[in-house]
C-alpha cells in the first residue's frame, strides 16, 4: 500500500477548532507557530486516558498503573522512531522546548569553565538565548552571536570564523520563529563537531514542518514542544545522544529519577528516567505519542511541499500591497511571513484581523534582539500550519486591506 497522498480538505475535517466562528466569521488560524490545533484523535485519546485510564506510572502493580505506564512507554518508542533516534533510552519528556534547553544548560554547564564559548545566532528565540546567558554568568564563559543579513540568513563566513577550539556548543534554532528561514543544521553540525563542540538544535518551529532524523543529522541535542505539533501543551521532548545522556548529571532531584535513597547517599535511574523526576504529564505524553501516530498516518512530504506554497503564496500577495515591507525573505524559508506596515502598529492591525475572524500574532515573536536589529517594535506574523488554504490565504489579505484603510 502506498503513502496516503496529501488532501488539505480531508486533514481539516479532523480538527474540530477549526470549524467555529469568531464574531461572526469562519476562523482563519494563522498562529500556527505559537500553537497548532489539535487533531480528533488527540483529543480523544486525552479525554479517554483521564476518563478510564489514570493512575500515575512506574509505581503502582495495580492494572490501571501498569496500563498507564505502558502508554507512556508508547508514546517514548513512537517518538523515538518519528525523529530517527536509535534507542528510546535517548527521549527524555519535559515541560517543552524552554525546558529542554535549560536541562541541557544546567546539566552540560557543569562541564563548561572560564573562557569557554558558546555560540547562538542572531534569530533565537529568547528561550536560546537566556539560559546560555545564566550558564554564562554562572561559569565565566562566554557567548558569541553569528550575525544575520537583512533577509534573515545566517552569516554563514562569519559562523566559520567564530567558531574555534573554544567553542563548546553551538546551539540554534532549525527554523526562525519569527521569519521562517529554515538554517543549513546539517552543515552547522559537522562544522561545529570538526572543532570538537556539542551541538543542540532548537527544533520548537521544525518539528511541524520538516522530516526529523537526529542519527542522520548528528546532532547531540534535538529540542521540540508537543504543542506545536497537534499534542497537548505542558510536554516536550529532549533528544540527547545516549552516551551523552550517560555522562551528564541529573537535572532535578525526586522520585522516578533515582534508583536507590539513603540519607548518606542516592544512586540515579538509568536514562531515560534519571531526567524525569516527580511525576510527569503522563496524559501529555500519551496525547503527544497520538498526535505523532497521527502525522505517521499523513503524506508529510506532501504536506511541507503543499506548506511552502502557501508560504511564497502569501509572500507575493503581501508583496503586492503599498506600504507594506516584509521581514524574513530568505531564500530557504516555510510556513511563516512576517510583515510591518507604514505608520501602522502590529497591535492595531492584529485587533482589526482578529474581528474580522483572523488569528495572527502580532509584537516581538519572543525575539527582542532580532527586532532591534531591524529596528523595529514588533510585526504581524501569520504563520500556516498544513491545514491552511490558499483560499484562507486570500480573505487574509481582503481583510487586511480592509484593516490597513480603516487605520489611514
Ligand atoms: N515561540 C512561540 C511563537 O513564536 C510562542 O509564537
Amino acid at each position: 500500500m502506498g503513502l496516503p497522498i496529501f488532501s488539505v480538505h480531508s486533514l481539516r475535517e479532523e480538527f474540530p477548532a477549526l470549524k467555529q466562528q469568531v464574531f461572526g466569521k469562519e476562523l482563519i488560524y494563522f498562529d500556527n507557530a505559537a500553537t497548532s490545533q489539535k487533531p480528533r484523535i488527540v483529543l480523544d485519546t486525552l479525554s479517554k486516558f483521564y476518563a478510564l485510564e489514570n493512575a500515575n506510572i512506574h509505581r503502582g502493580v495495580h492494572h490501571l498503573s501498569q496500563e498507564a505506564t505502558m502508554a507512556y512507554e508508547n508514546a517514548r518508542i513512537s517518538i523515538q522512531k518519528f525523529i530517527g533516534a536509535k534507542t528510546n533510552r535517548e527521549i527524555i519528556f519535559t515541560k517543552g522546548t524552554t525546558d529542554g534547553i535549560n536541562l541541557v544548560a544546567f546539566c552540560l554547564g557543569e562541564e563548561l569553565k572560564t573562557g569557554d564559548e558558546i555560540l547562538i545566532s542572531a534569530m533565537e528565540h529568547h528561550s536560546n538565548i537566556v539560559p546560555w546567558q545564566m550558564l554564562c554568568e554562572r561559569k565565566g564563559c562566554k557567548l558569541k552571536v553569528v550575525p544575520i543579513s537583512k533577509k534573515g540568513e545566517l552569516d554563514q563566513e562569519a559562523f566559520d570564523k567564530m567558531l574555534n577550539e573554544r567553542t563548546k556548543l553551538l546551539a540554534i534554532t532549525h527554523i526562525s520563529n519569527t521569519l521562517g528561514t529554515i538554517n543549513p543544521i546539517k552543515k552547522l553540525i559537522d562544522k561545529a563537531h570538526h572543532v570538537g563542540a556539542k551541538v543542540l538544535i532548537d527544533g520548537a518551529q521544525s518539528i511541524q514542518h520538516v522530516q526529523i532524523d537526529v542519527s542522520q543529522l548528528n546532532c547531540d541535542f534535538f529540542v521540540f514542544s508537543g504543542h506545536k505539533v497537534f499534542g497537548p501543551t505542558g510536554i516536550g521532548v529532549l533528544y540527547g545522544k545516549e552516551e551523552i545522556l550517560e555522562q551528564l548529571p541529573p537535572y532535578q532531584g525526586g522520585g522516578d529519577m533515582i534508583s536507590k535513597v539513603t540519607f548518606e547517599q542516592t544512586t540515579y535511574n538509568t536514562l531515560p528516567l534519571k531526567f524525569e523526576a516527580g511525576t510527569p504529564h503522563i496524559a501529555g505524553a500519551i496525547g503527544l505519542g497520538s498526535a505523532i501516530e497521527f502525522l505517521k498516518s499523513i503524506d508529510l512530504e506532501g504536506a511541507a511541499i503543499y506548506e511552502q506554497q502557501l508560504t511564497q503564496y502569501a509572500q507575493n500577495k503581501l508583496a503586492q500591497l503599498k506600504g507594506i515591507q516584509l521581514i524574513g525573505t530568505a531564500d530557504e524559508k516555510t510556513s511563516v511571513v512576517s510583515f510591518i506596515i507604514d505608520n501602522l502598529h502590529p497591535f492595531d492591525i492584529g485587533t482589526l484581523l482578529d474581528k474580522q475572524g483572523i488569528a495572527v500574532r502580532t509584537g516581538h515573536h519572543c525575539t527582542q534582539p532580532l527586532m532591534d536589529f531591524y529596528q523595529i517594535v514588533g510585526t504581524v506574523r501569520a504563520s500556516f500550519a498544513f491545514y491552511n488554504t490558499h483560499q484562507e490565504i486570500d480573505t487574509f489579505i481582503d481583510a487586511l486591506k480592509r484593516s490597513m484603510k480603516i487605520l489611514a
